[in-house]
């Protein structure tokens, strides 16, 4: 039978301007709001370009009338109309097609709406299950329809970076092996194998190795990952990542790369400049002064080095930190008005720098004159002048020390104080502040395990100068790795990578991996080794990570057109869900259920 025909559209709901008054035009749309005064009907046609206003005038046939009547929100509606400027009073100088209107001649309902589970014009937020649930419906937002633009167009335009650099997009597989990269496994069972599994990979990081073997020389992807970690913020189960990768380069030749295609992008997306190249910064300088290895650079505060001050001071504790090769760092909260530093304030920053080890917080308040007054400030006297000249600290100000035998917890306990001043105090400026991070250790130990184990993963490089002492000094080895950060979030992480099948089977040891086992979990990594592997390297940018910055939002699930709730399930498909008794019995699986928990 053939498909019923519809009045199909002759332009779009944003596509109408004054030049085109007079014109007949079909549009084709979902009713956005629907205004009755009287005889006078007023209906907000959207779609995805626009929205146009149309006209059911109190001359129109008695058909029209009755149709607009039935009209309800969201319907979706085809109407044939005549364009007119809009009277110069009612012109909406906020809407593009703000200038003209469309006199309906006819409107067809093409298909009707159940009422809303919450309003898609939106000035009340629904619950985040709500939307997931409704997510088709949440789709039609404002906001989620520009945050789909946005995202089309970036990846877009690094798209067309790529491919004019002469790169090759490859596909990689997502049904690989299970092979230890960090997170967690998604398995998917076998058929033809009972007990054999195959992984979702959780980046194509060996594949686009193994394609530098065998000489594709520039590689990209726009690639799909899956880890079966927490769904945090800035985290999901699957995510997008751009996976690159180039034979015969150093670092520097990929840092300069991922400038020149930032730069490219942002002017496209954003029409924003970004500095030719980006701040690049040592791990331990980034630690050492923002107290972390990921800083928001859009805010000024820094931590300084407080030992030498620290035995000035008539503090015992900072005394016998520092004589027992310890640390004393600090940073000054500059005064700001509508905060005060009260009591309950400094608990709360306390509290921060405590989740990151920090036995506790002292403090000092500065004053006119050069004085200092509350906390530790009694341990200062005689010294004001070296600690106010230590931050510039004005009247007002507010300095905060922690003191620890633990560098890294020093760091990053007065860097969650940082972070938090940062955007309690209101300091953060708008717009992308990009650093590199480099200079990263190559191992980091793992207290639970009991051994070494790779900070990024077991395929970077270390660099040359630490080749003889990997296995004596695992812990001062560092890597030629590299982190992409833009305003307080990784956004990129990448290394040159080994290409030496004895130095990779050394790292696979050092992280307690034998060789035997490095076989069987890496075998065909390492066989490709053995037919000459050019020198490579490579990085991968979370897409979704990048374009929630993009947003300014703090969640991916915004730019995401389906994600996973933080419980990680899809509210909308119901999805995970169980499976049939057969299908599990084809996958010669059962499920084993945990015992219930007695309370
Ligand atoms: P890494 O694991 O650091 O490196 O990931 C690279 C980037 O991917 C993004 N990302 C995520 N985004 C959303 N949800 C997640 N669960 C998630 N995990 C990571 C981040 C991160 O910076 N194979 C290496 C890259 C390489 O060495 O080339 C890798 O995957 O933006």
């Amino acid at each position: 039978m053939a498909e019923e025909a519809f009045s199909q559209r002759t332009i779009t709901c944003g596509g109408l301007t004054k030049a085109d008054a007079g014109k007949k035009v079909v549009l084709n749309g979902w009713v956005h709001r629907d205004r009755n005064h009287g005889a006078l009907h007023f209906i907000n046609l959207r779609d995805r370009y626009g929205i146009t206003q149309v006209v059911v005038d109190d001359d129109a046939s008695k058909e029209l009338q009755e149709t607009a009547a039935k009209l309800r929100m969201e319907f979706c509606i085809a109407v044939v109309g005549v364009v007119r400027l809009r009277p110069d009073s009612m012109v909406n100088p906020d809407m593009a097609t703000g200038e003209v209107e469309v006199k309906a001649d006819s409107i067809e309902i093409l298909s009707k709406c159940l009422p809303l589970p919450f309003m898609i014009d939106g000035e009340a937020e629904p619950n985040e299950d709500l939307r997931l649930k409704y997510r088709f419906l949440d789709l039609r937002t404002e906001g989620m329809q520009k945050r789909m633009k946005l995202r089309h167009e970036f990846v877009k335009a690094i798209r067309q970076y790529f491919y004019k650099t002469d790169f090759y997009e490859i596909e990689t597989p997502t049904l690989i092996k299970s092979t230890p990269e960090g997170a967690r496994d998604f398995l998917v069972p076998s058929r033809f194998y009972p007990g054999k599994f195959f992984a979702l990979p959780q980046s194509p990081q060996l594949y686009k190795q193994i394609l530098m073997v065998s000489g594709m020389d520039k590689y990209f992807q726009i690639a799909r990952c899956y880890r079966d970690e927490d769904a945090r913020g800035d985290r999901q189960l699957e995510f997008t990542q751009l996976d690159m990768e180039m034979s015969f380069v150093t670092r520097d030749d990929i840092l300069a790369i991922m400038e020149e295609m930032f730069n490219e992008v942002f002017i496209k997306v954003m029409d924003t400049k970004l500095p030719e190249q980006f701040r690049r910064i040592t791990y331990h300088d980034s630690m050492n002064t923002y107290g972390n290895d990921k800083p928001d650079l859009r805010f000024n505060i820094e931590i300084h080095d407080l030992n030498k001050l620290a035995v000035e001071s008539t503090f015992a504790l900072f005394n016998t930190t520092v004589a027992n090769g310890g640390f004393v760092k600090g940073l000054c909260a500059p005064n700001t008005e509508g905060v005060s530093f009260s009591r309950k304030y400094i608990d709360a920053l306390q509290d921060a720098a405590k989740i990151y080890g920090a036995q506790g917080l002292a403090w000092i308040k500065v004053g006119a004159n050069n004085t200092l007054s509350g906390g530790v400030s009694k341990f200062f006297v005689g010294k004001e002048e070296l600690i106010i000249n230590e931050f510039n600290a004005k009247d007002g100000d507010l300095i905060l020390m922690v003191a620890h035998e633990n560098w890294k917890k020093c760091c990053t306990s007065m860097g969650a104080v940082r972070t938090k001043l940062g955007k309690e105090l209101d300091l953060i400026k708008k717009g992308f502040e990009f650093c590199w991070i480099i200079d990263f250790p190559l191992f980091e130990f793992n207290e639970d395990e009991n051994h070494w184990e790779a900070a990024h993963h077991m395929f970077s490089m270390p660099q040359s100068q630490y080749l003889d002492t990997l296995e004596s000094d695992p812990g001062a080895v560092k890597g030629d790795l590299y982190d992409l950060v833009l305003n307080g979030y990784e956004v990129a992480s990448g290394s040159i990578r080994i290409h030496d099948v004895e130095l990779q089977k050394k790292i696979f040891r050092i992280c307690n991996i034998d060789d035997a086992t490095a076989q069987e979990k890496f075998g065909f990594l390492l066989d490709a080794f053995k037919f000459g592997p050019p020198p490579h390297g490579g990085i991968a940018p979370g897409i979704d990570r990048m374009v929630m910055i993009m947003a300014e939002e703090t969640s991916i699930k915004e730019v995401i057109a389906f994600p996973k709730n933080t419980a990680a399930c899809s509210p909308m498909d119901d999805s995970p869900s169980f499976v049939d008794s057969i299908q599990l019995e084809e996958l010669h699986l059962k499920a084993i259920f945990p015992e219930k928990k007695k309370d």
